[in-house]
Order: structure tokens, then C-alpha cells, then sequence
């Protein structure tokens, strides 16, 4: 894993906008493997700064979510439907994009369709990943094995109060997931991780210098043959 230590978060977050311009530049056709939570904000805007310039054209470029809530609406401003409509797809020209059914009444199925979907588009080319507190990537929580393919998932207390934030206080925070496995993602061709603040650097430092072990699945990451880390000093304070 290459690691790539930044002063601020603004400046993790163009380094990494940069390296999906890269992708879609050499090749419009890209499948762009996209992520939710905070982290990806300050990226996803610059690259609409970027489209808005001219300098962007996402319109060959198909993307795939990591991960989805299961059992709120869409339409929900908390779903991860929402928050890509919000913080990226209205503002480039994507030709698809795809996110995990959390509504479907056969999940089983709708996790096997969305690894053909993944598969038909050829795999992913370039993979956004956050890094959650307890070292998670999209929604794979810590566990005594590595998951494969897309899953449902079962949200740790840690994640769900870490969710909180989004959720207006009278709302119940989802306890269940959709997501991506660990294997699709260590698939993906190259992938982009992104660390900011104080609250990631015992997850970070997990991810690099920790044994690589489902009970940490960032970890995984060691042994991907295309993985780039960039975080800001905050996160990267143990390296
Ligand atoms: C959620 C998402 C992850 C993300 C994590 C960290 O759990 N499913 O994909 O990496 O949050 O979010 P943040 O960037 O807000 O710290």
C-alpha cells in the first residue's frame, strides 16, 4: 500500500478528485467505484468543479455504490440514494450509476444482481473507500472472516452511533446494510482510500502496520496490488 500523507483534508480531497480525473481521461469508459460518508464530499465536488470547467466528461463513465441502507426509502434524505443524487450526481453527466437495492423483498437476489451487474460492466476500474472508526470499508464491519461477494450486513453499535450524525434525532439509525464484499473490492483494478481527522488513526494505523485480519478489514489493503492511502496528519498521527 502507498501512503500518501497530506497537511489538510482539502488537500486529500483534490489528490484524490486528481486521481479520478486521471481514470476518466485515459479511459471515458471507466467504472468508477464510489463511496458515501463524509470523506468523499470535498472529492465529489471538486470533480463537479472540474465538469463545470469543461475539463471533465463523465459521459462513457458507469459507476457502482459501495453500500446501501436496508429498509429506508430512497427517497429518504438519509439514504445513500440521496446523499450521491445530492452530493455528486446532479452535477456531472455519468452515463449510469448503480447503488445496492436496500428496499429489495428478495435480498439474496439483489445482492447476486448487483455482483453480475459489476461483473457485466467488466469490474471496477477505480474504487473510492472511506475507513470507518473501527476500521470497516463500505459496510464491511470487523468479523472473524472476510466477506466476499455483495451481503447483507448487520450494523456494529460503533457504526450505527457513528451514522447518528446524519439522522434527525427522532429517527431510528439503520441497523442493517447492503454492501459490496471485501473480495469485489480487492477485485477492483486500483483502489483509493482516504483518511481524514483524529477520530480515523487508530483504523488507519490498523490498515498499514497492523496483521492483516477480518477483525480490521481495511487491513485487507496490504495485500492489494494497486492500493493507494491518502489521508491528512490527523489520521496519519501513528504512522
Ligand atoms: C459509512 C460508509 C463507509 C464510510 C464510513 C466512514 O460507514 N458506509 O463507506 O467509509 O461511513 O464515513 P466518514 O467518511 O463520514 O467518516
Amino acid at each position: 500500500m502507498v501512503v500518501r500523507v497530506f497537511e489538510s483534508p482539502e488537500q486529500v480531497s483534490t489528490a484524490c478528485a486528481m486521481l479520478f480525473a486521471s481514470q476518466v481521461i485515459s479511459n471515458p469508459r471507466a467504472v468508477l467505484g464510489l463511496a458515501t460518508g463524509s470523506s468523499p464530499i470535498g472529492t465529489y465536488q471538486q470533480l463537479i468543479n472540474w465538469y463545470n470547467e469543461d475539463i471533465l466528461d463523465f459521459s462513457e463513465a458507469t459507476s457502482f455504490n459501495l453500500d446501501e441502507y436496508v429498509g429506508i426509502p430512497e427517497s429518504n434524505e438519509c439514504s445513500y440514494h440521496c446523499f450521491m443524487q445530492n452530493q455528486l450526481f446532479h452535477g456531472i453527466n455519468l452515463k449510469a450509476s448503480y447503488l445496492p437495492d436496500g428496499n429489495s423483498k428478495d435480498m439474496r437476489g439483489a445482492c447476486r444482481n448487483y455482483d453480475k451487474a459489476i461483473k457485466k460492466a467488466g469490474g471496477i476500474d477505480l474504487q473510492l473507500l472511506g475507513i470507518g472508526r473501527n476500521g470497516h470499508i463500505g459496510f464491511n464491519e470487523p468479523s472473524d472472516a472476510f466477506s466476499f461477494g455483495t451481503q447483507v450486513v448487520t450494523l456494529t453499535p460503533s457504526t450505527i452511533d457513528a451514522n447518528r450524525r446524519f439522522f434527525d434525532e427522532h429517527e431510528e439509525v439503520p441497523s442493517m446494510a447492503i454492501s459490496m464484499g471485501v473480495g469485489t473490492i480487492m477485485a477492483s483494478r486500483r483502489v483509493v482510500m482516504i483518511a481524514m481527522g483524529d477520530d480515523k488513526q487508530d483504523a488507519v494505523y490498523g490498515a498499514v502496520k497492523g496483521p492483516v485480519t477480518p477483525h480490521l478489514p481495511a487491513s485487507i489493503l496490504q495485500m492489494h496490488q494497486d492500493c493507494i492511502l491518502l489521508c491528512d496528519r490527523k489520521a496519519a498521527a501513528q504512522l
